[in-house]
C-alpha cells in the first residue's frame, strides 16, 4: 500500500489560539496510520506555534509559499531557512490563488521549487486550468505548459520528494468539485506526462494530490480514482472533526 498524502491548506485563516485548538482538534479525532501522512499549511503567523504542538507527533508542517531568495533585502518574503527554522519540512508552491492575485508565474513557481529543494523542503506544486479554459478545450495545454514550465531544469533526483496538486481553479472554494472522470483524466495526463519528461519510476515516485472542494461526503469516491495519491483541502480543513473524517477516508485508513 503507497502511503496518501493529506494536506491541509488554512490560506488566510486562523490566529495562533484558533490554530492551537485546529491542530489539537485533528490530534484528538485522527487515528494515526502508516499508511497516511498529514499535513497542515497554517499561515506565516502561525507556523512557529503550530510547528512546536506539532513536534512529539507524526502531523507535518507546511509553510503556503516560500520565496526563492536566502536574506537579504527582501521586505515582507520569507526563505526557505526561515521555514525549516520552524519545522516545516513541505511548501506548497504556485496555487491559483497565488498565481491569480499575486502575479504568480510558471517562471516563479520554477524559482521557488528550486528554493524549496535546495532547502530539503518537499515542494506541492498546484497546477489547475480556469473555467475558461477547461470550457475552451484547453485544459491539457494548460497543465502541460504548467508542469514544463514549472519543473525547468529540473533532475530526476530533484523528483524523488515531490508532490504535485491538480486543483481545477474552477472547483476552488466553489463546493463543486470535479467529476470522477475529469480527476482520473487529469492525473492520468500529469503522470504520464512527468513518464515522458523523466522516465516510469519518476513518475510512478510522484504524489498527484487533488484539491478543489473536497469534502467528507465526496472524499472516498476521489481517492478511488486511479493516480489520485492525496489530497489537499481547503475550507473543509478549516474543521478538525470533517477533516479528520476525509482522513478517514483515505485507503491508508480503510
Ligand atoms: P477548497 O477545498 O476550499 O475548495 O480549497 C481547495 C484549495 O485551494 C486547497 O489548496
Amino acid at each position: 500500500m503507497t502511503t496518501s498524502l493529506i494536506v491541509a491548506n488554512w490560506k488566510l485563516n486562523n490566529a495562533v489560539p484558533e490554530a492551537l485548538m485546529l491542530v489539537a482538534g485533528i490530534e484528538a479525532h485522527m487515528k494515526e496510520s502508516p499508511n497516511v501522512e498529514v499535513v497542515v499549511a497554517p499561515p506565516f503567523t502561525a507556523l512557529y506555534s503550530v510547528g512546536v504542538a506539532l513536534s512529539d507527533g507524526t502531523i507535518k508542517l507546511a509553510a503556503q509559499n516560500i520565496f526563492w531568495e536566502e536574506k537579504g533585502a527582501f521586505t515582507g518574503e520569507v526563505s526557505g531557512t526561515l521555514l525549516k527554522d520552524v519545522g516545516c519540512s513541505y511548501v506548497i508552491i504556485g496555487h491559483s490563488e497565488r498565481r491569480k492575485y499575486f502575479g504568480e508565474t510558471n517562471e516563479t513557481v520554477n524559482k521557488r521549487i528550486f528554493a524549496a529543494l535546495r532547502n530539503g523542503l518537499v515542494p506541492i506544486m498546484c497546477i489547475g486550468e480556469t473555467l475558461e479554459e477547461r470550457e475552451g478545450g484547453h485544459t491539457f495545454d494548460v497543465l502541460e505548459k504548467q508542469l514544463k514550465n514549472g519543473l525547468a531544469t529540473l533532475q530526476i533526483k530533484d523528483l524523488e520528494h515531490f508532490a504535485i496538486a491538480y486543483e481545477p481553479v474552477w472547483a476552488i472554494g466553489t463546493g463543486r468539485n470535479a467529476t470522477s472522470e475529469q480527476i482520473a483524466e487529469a492525473h492520468h495526463f500529469i503522470r504520464n506526462l512527468i513518464a515522458k519528461l523523466y522516465d516510469a519510476p519518476t513518475a510512478n515516485g510522484i504524489s498527484i494530490l487533488y484539491g478543489g472542494s473536497v469534502k467528507p461526503s465526496n472524499a472516498k469516491e476521489i481517492f478511488a480514482q486511479p493516480n489520485v495519491n492525496g489530497l489537499l483541502v481547503g475550507g473543509a480543513s478549516l474543521d478538525a472533526k470533517g477533516f479528520c473524517d476525509i482522513i478517514a477516508q483515505s485507503p491508508g485508513q480503510r
